[in-house]
């Protein structure tokens, strides 16, 4: 009776949970705020950068983010439109799928909601966890992301580390962490905090509608403080009668 409790309790766990545990990588929580317009323009520069080239954000349009980030068209067009030639276009990927799918075994998935599909934390910590393979020379590897299709396109700036291994009691082998073999551009504060910015741009890019909703609600909020001051003011015109 207990065995099949356990296993219905298994049974409830996401797999994804027991694949980041069996590779010994914790995930580190991520601060997200898609109010920080900052941080989401310095996030859409990587994306377009580092990450347009082979992902699309086919739902996302060029103008519509720079509304929304407070980015003029002429700024867009000069700064983060590489695939495109109308501020008005799609944010598609100029990469055919046949010939994605040829080079990387599986071609690079839009990633226009992938934050709603995989959360920000696993994004942040996606991005963190890339590791040079040492089973496969000149090949990478990911921690939380299991033998992926996709290169580390950000090494220039993370820097090269190598994943160092520990064997657990029951026998499996786990990361117990990483090396720096060769330093990036950014040091370890400066490169999460870039990661960050891009989850939180990716973040946005899966609810634009996030930014609207957040200055609605502070309108509702400030409505409800006015109203409950009426309120207050009518129950006691009320109660004065019954006491
Ligand atoms: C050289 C091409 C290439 C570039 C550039 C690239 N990726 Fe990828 N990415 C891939 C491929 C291929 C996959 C599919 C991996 C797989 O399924 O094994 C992938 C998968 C992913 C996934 C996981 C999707 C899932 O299945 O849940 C995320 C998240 C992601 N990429 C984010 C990014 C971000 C953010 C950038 C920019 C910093 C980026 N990628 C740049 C090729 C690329």
């Amino acid at each position: 009776m207990k065995s099949v409790f356990l296993l219905f309790i298994l049974a409830l766990i996401p797999t994804s949970v027991l694949a980041t545990e069996a590779s010994g990588i914790k995930l580190e929580p991520v601060q997200i705020d898609v109010n920080d317009r900052a941080s989401l323009q310095r996030g859409a520069r990587l994306f377009v950068n580092y990450c347009l080239s082979c992902h699309s954000a086919a739902y996302m349009r060029y103008n519509r983010m720079g509304q929304d980030l407070g980015i003029s068209n002429e700024m867009v067009e000069q700064n983060l439109m590489f695939a495109a030639d109308k501020v008005g276009e799609l944010m598609t990927v100029s990469m055919p799928a046949k010939d994605a799918k040829k080079w990387f075994g599986t071609p690079p998935p839009d990633l226009t909601v992938i934050s709603r599909a995989r959360g920000p934390q696993w994004i942040y910590n996606y991005l963190r966890s890339f590791y040079r393979e040492e089973k496969w020379p000149g090949r990478w590897n990911n921690a939380v992301f299991p033998n992926v299709a996709m290169p580390h396109v950000l090494y220039g700036l993370q820097g090269t580390q190598r994943a160092v291994f520990e064997t657990r009691e029951d026998g499996t082998k786990v990361i117990a962490k990483f090396e720096m073999q060769q330093p990036g551009t950014m040091d370890k504060a400066e490169y999460d905090a870039a990661v960050r910015d891009l989850t939180n741009f990716l973040v946005y890019l899966g609810e634009p509608a996030k930014l609207v909703r957040y200055h609605l609600g502070l309108y509702v909020l400030a409505f409800l403080v006015i109203f409950f001051v009426f309120v207050y003011l009518l129950k006691k015109e009320y109660w004065k009668d019954v006491h």
